[in-house]
């Protein structure tokens, strides 16, 4: 019999931070490996006598991993967002999270309504906006940190015409310019897609909504940017007064279908639209025009019922959290014709989550290959990561797997000079149940066979998302910058 509660310490609370240590390396690291992998994730699952109630709510913490010859170095601290300051200081949870709402009283509540404090706790996602390095929730209060002490700064602001509190932490990084939305929930509600250009941001459309629709994430081409409504779907007033856990007061709503809405990245025109059968997303993976159409590519659900298993409690006890979703394609025309009917395809046999692409040189282009992870061993949780490579017809899985670990997110970083899609190195933090710790698995992205792993001094919680910066380097050894 296996225990099915082997995972559960990914689910518990970190104390510890360290500064700067060398980790034992099992296993050559690639000597091109430079820059740091640096991610986020919810490290604090309590406060006081109070628990947070989702595993996306927990106090977020940034893990940083600097590579440098064939050694790395890991840091780790709490993110000191104004959630997390509040929290410490008054001892209770302070602000609403996804799923946890702490306004118990009526005073609370009537507080949250007109002065609505979001929560600024960035667990999600890292990104390179700009020059500046955040970390990113799901409100639009993005946090600056320092790299190499992961000190917060302070919040980056949006520009007054972008104006909204709910956005995506998976923004789209084009060299100079990223790609996000907001949505502004109002008396009249608003999808606004904005890019931002050298520090100026300038919105491309705004379209119009009834009940905004639960988003993570959307598809970008060349051209066009792709807006993803799931029937999941949120009615501004119950939002706005309800007193309940942000999530918690969208409905399912299948008839709705989903709808996909295709917008010019230069003129902000909306260029096609087209229905789809209801499904659920939290991650597209690509998007491409081929043959008069953009396809775009995500990671479905049957509904949102996933939203529920990822409590904290059901996942601990060891409940399984899948079925996880499948790769569907959906092409949408680009004919002129307004509305299209269209049925997506599936990609492939295997599903997972968590995935990653050759994002720097295959986002937006055709592609043919797609990382992620997946559950092999009836596990009740997260075991494997998966290589699949899409071809006409058949796709080919491959699948890296070790009895009682737990992986997370594996990160592509592409090897300098190399041409070919896989020609690199997977990251992912994996946790280590025997051990009580975790490690940093580095994979042949191509076979994935072990290059090497390198032990964290304690278990990393389970996280979401983290980005390589391959030019990331400590000042100390940075002789090609000389930036302080
Ligand atoms: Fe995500």
């Amino acid at each position: 019999v296996t225990d099915t509660t082997l995972h559960a310490l990914g689910f518990s609370s970190l104390d510890q931070e360290v500064e700067d240590v060398q980790l034992p390396v099992d296993g050559a690291l690639p000597d091109w490996l430079t820059g740091m992998l640096i991610r986020t994730g919810p490290a604090r699952f309590e406060i006081g006598a109070q628990s947070y109630t989702h595993w996306f709510d927990g106090l977020a913490m940034l893990h940083a991993f600097a590579f440098a010859g064939g050694e790395v170095r890991y840091s780790n601290r709490f993110l000191h967002s104004r959630s997390w300051q509040e929290a410490h200081r008054s001892g209770r949870i302070a602000r609403g999270e996804f799923m946890t709402d702490p306004c118990r009283t009526l005073f609370g509540r009537a507080r949250a309504i007109f002065a609505p404090r979001l929560t600024d706790n960035a667990s999600v996602n890292v990104a390179m906006l700009g020059n500046d390095l955040v970390a990113m929730t799901e409100t639009t209060m993005p946090i600056r940190f320092d790299p190499f002490t992961l000190e917060a700064g302070r919040h980056r602001p949006l520009s007054e015409a972008v104006r909204g509190q709910i956005t995506t932490a998976h923004p789209h990084v084009d060299g100079e310019r990223s790609y996000s939305y907001v949505i502004d929930v109002g008396l009249r509600c608003a999808y606004r897609l904005f890019v931002e250009d050298r520090g100026r941001q300038r919105v491309l459309a705004s379209l119009p909504v009834d009940e905004p629709s639960y988003m993570h994430s959307f598809g970008m081409s060349e051209r066009y940017l792709v807006l993803t409504e799931f029937p999941l779907r949120v009615s501004p007033y119950r939002l706005a007064f309800s007193g309940k856990p942000f999530i918690t007061n969208y409905r399912w709503q299948p008839e709705r279908g989903t709808r996909l809405t295709v917008v010019d990245k230069e003129t902000g025109g909306v260029v096609a639209r087209a229905a789809a059968p209801a499904c659920f997303s939290f991650h597209h993976v690509n998007a491409f025009e081929a043959d008069g159409a953009v396809h775009v590519d995500l990671l479905a659900y049957p509904d949102a019922g996933v939203i529920d298993r990822l409590r904290l409690e059901p996942l601990r006890a060891g409940a399984p959290p899948g079925p996880l979703p499948r790769l569907l394609r959906f092409r949408v025309p680009l004919d002129g014709f307004d509305e299209h009917a269209i049925e997506p395809t599936a990609l492939c046999e295997v599903s997972f989550e968590l995935p990653s692409i050759d994002a720097s040189r295959r986002g937006g282009r055709s592609y043919s290959r797609v990382w992620g992870v997946g559950l092999f061993d009836r596990a009740s949780f997260i075991d494997s990561v998966v290589k699949i490579e899409l071809t006409d017809g058949e796709s080919r899985v491959r699948r890296w797997h070790e009895p009682g670990c737990y992986p997370g997110e594996p990160v592509y970083v592409p090897r300098p000079g190399g041409e070919a899609e896989d020609d690199g190195v997977l990251l992912s933090v994996v946790l280590d149940s025997a051990a009580r710790s975790s490690f940093l698995l580095v994979l042949d992205a191509d076979s994935l066979a072990e290059r090497a792993r390198a032990t964290a001094p304690h278990h990393i919680p389970f996280g979401f998302h983290g980005r390589h910066f391959p030019r990331l380097t400590r000042p100390a050894h940075d002789e090609t910058t000389g930036e302080p």
